[in-house]
């Protein structure tokens, strides 16, 4: 856009993003899928691109309008299965991945060629699920190369058992990122919406920067935080 020039701090850079949300199908016509419309993903692919990286974007049943410039190369998917594919092919070269779409923890364990039928007089057969692979879990854990920066999200609500911060907090710890963006969603905040607002974790779920804003902005604060505190300097 207008304005001041855009600090190129991700020059010669590769990062892949991912966004949107997968789809699991139940049958040849049905899927269980979420609510995630993909706009942070894009918001971070953009602003990537923007500050001079190489950028590639997975995007998953994407419901929101891809801008023609967003990313330099754009693989769909569906599936989680696919996701993970797509992902891990290009994250092989890549200096930082992000993982900001929501993946489908669970897929049917077994899918039929045809339309499941409904019968008359007769309860309807449980659908079977099986879990999926998690992808952020295992690039953090065997990272695909050298120095790569792996960036997440979690999707919170607070309950019982903790708050929003304190859920991020453990699941920073299991996942091994390097960064976890944390978010509340539900209510009008987060999915859906064009605002977000994320606390930045650390692998270790200490806080390393907030942001708060439109998804833009959000994605622009994260870039600064993997720049300052992520990624080595080429030197
Ligand atoms: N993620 C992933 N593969 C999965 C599930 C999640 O890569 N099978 C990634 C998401 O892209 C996100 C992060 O893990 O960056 C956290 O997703 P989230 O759903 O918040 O965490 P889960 O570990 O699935 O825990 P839960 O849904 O039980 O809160
Ligand atoms: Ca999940």
């Amino acid at each position: 856009g207008a304005g001041a020039p855009v600090a190129q701090d991700l020059a010669g850079r590769r990062v892949v993003v991912s966004a949107g949300g997968t789809r699991e199908p139940i049958d040849p016509v049905r899927f269980i899928g979420n609510r995630s419309s993909g706009r942070q993903g894009v918001a971070l692919a953009q602003a990537a691109r923007e500050r001079g990286a190489h950028v590639t974007l997975v995007a998953a049943n994407l419901t929101v309008p891809v801008p023609p410039d967003v990313a330099d190369e754009v693989v769909e998917v569906e599936t989680t299965a696919e996701l993970r594919d797509a992902v891990r092919g290009a994250a092989a070269g890549a200096d930082v991945v992000v993982m900001a779409a929501a993946v489908a923890d669970f897929r049917p364990a077994s899918v039929p060629g045809a339309k499941i039928k409904k019968v008359a007089g007769s309860e309807p057969a449980p659908i079977a699920l099986v879990e999926n692979p998690d992808v952020l879990a295992e690039l953090a854990r065997h990272r695909l190369r050298d120095s790569q920066v792996v960036v997440g999200f979690a999707a919170e609500t607070g309950d019982d058992a903790g708050s929003v911060l304190e859920h991020g907090r453990a699941k920073a710890r299991r996942k091994g990122a390097d960064l976890l963006a944390v978010n509340a969603v539900g209510s009008g905040i987060g999915f859906g919406t064009s605002m977000n607002d994320v606390t930045l974790l650390d692998g270790a779920g200490g806080v390393v920067a907030a942001a708060s804003g439109t998804k833009r902005e959000v994605a622009d604060a994260m870039w600064d935080a993997v720049v300052k505190h992520a990624l080595p300097s080429t030197g």
